[in-house]
């Protein structure tokens, strides 16, 4: 029988924070907090059929909000960095260097959420939040709200929703990082990694795009028809931070493998654009999972979102919410395991 399992996580500032886990009758779970309606562990069999978790957390809720790299968190009210944070004459929080990134300071990524319906019937949790006027800048009272849902066979959805009483802009994510080789036993270096996208976003040093959107044919950054990432790290060493725009009418947005353990993972979203970043070089003494340190390239992040900065660039997508108009973006994650292949590198 499927079901969710609901229990306390921690305690924040005198509120307490709840954790949800979500089995479906195969055995596959997912579990969530209502810390920044965070995804915190997703667990798929391997192609022996042994379960194992294939995000990156953190073991407390003390860690998440004293370091984490906004693991499997929601961003908003805009992923990714907003040009010296304007939009118009609206100054947003500056909190990396001149830019704003990931919503701001103490984002909806670093409150707690309010559960607004947990349903054992249809394997679903909705969360709540509502980000005030003048939050990090932004105008308008936002409403959010994030559904995380499993099916029976074996994929989940993250559906988020924002409403606004006055225009203020809207391009949410979930900041997942995955490692499908299962309960962190090695890197992703080996994983291979394919993108529904014929362009990338060219980005300037502050990592903001230029508005330059160019071909991936005959470049590094094609992965049209997969390649590992140490194959792309022996061309490009800082490896991937990129937005990647997605293809029209593309069948996925990534498709991961993992050859080792067999597992495999294709994301799907109504999104225009994934957002990868490879975590290439990132060293940090804290425990992952509270099992071992961050090393570079422990997890993959794949943000689905409209592309970043599109505020600047008319071509990126529209991320104005306007007054009273309900907004809504979908993401698919589905896991299956492949036959014993050997993939090209
Ligand atoms: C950004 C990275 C950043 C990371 C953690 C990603 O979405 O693209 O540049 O380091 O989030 O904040």
């Amino acid at each position: 029988m499927p079901k969710i399992e609901r229990s306390i996580f921690g305690m924040i500032k005198n509120t307490t924070v709840e954790r949800f886990q979500l089995e479906n009758d195969q055995g596959m779970s997912i579990s969530l907090m209502t810390y920044g309606a965070t995804l915190l562990e997703v667990v798929v069999p391997d192609k022996t059929g042994r379960f194992e978790n294939v995000v990156l957390g953190c073991a407390t809720l003390a860690e998440y909000s004293a370091h984490s790299p906004y693991f499997g968190a929601t961003i908003g009210r805009v992923g990714g960095r907003i040009r010296q944070g304007k939009w118009l004459n609206t100054q947003l929080t500056q909190n990396e260097g001149e830019q704003h990134i990931h919503g701001g300071v103490n984002a909806v990524s670093h409150r707690v959420w309010e559960v607004l319906k947990s349903d054992v019937e249809n394997l679903s949790v909705t969360l709540g939040v509502v980000s005030p006027a003048g939050d990090n800048g932004y105008p308008g009272n936002l409403e959010m709200t994030v559904t995380y849902q499993l099916y029976a066979d074996n994929h989940f959805e993250i559906i988020t929703t924002g409403i606004t009483d006055e225009a203020t802009l809207f391009n949410p994510t979930n900041h997942s990082y995955f490692n499908l080789s299962g309960d962190l036993k090695e890197t992703i270096s080996e994983h291979q990694l394919e993108i529904g996208a014929s362009q990338v976003a060219l980005m300037d040093d502050s990592k903001c795009p230029t508005g330059v959107l160019a071909p991936v044919a005959n470049t590094a950054f094609d992965f049209q028809a997969g390649q590992t990432l140490k194959a792309f790290t022996k061309k490009e060493p800082q490896g991937l931070d990129t937005p990647f725009p997605l293809n029209e009418g593309a069948d996925f947005a990534v498709r991961l493998t993992d050859n080792v353990s067999g597992r495999r993972m294709v994301i799907e979203t109504d999104a225009n654009a994934i957002v990868v970043f490879s975590t290439t070089g990132m060293n940090e003494p804290y425990l992952v999972n509270g099992t071992r340190p961050m090393v570079s390239e422990l997890g993959i992040a794949l943000e689905p979102q409209q592309l970043p900065d599109a505020i600047h660039h008319d071509h990126f997508g529209d991320i104005v919410l306007p007054e009273g108009r309900h907004k809504s973006y979908r993401s698919s994650y589905r896991f299956d395991t492949i036959k014993q292949k050997k993939l090209k590198e």
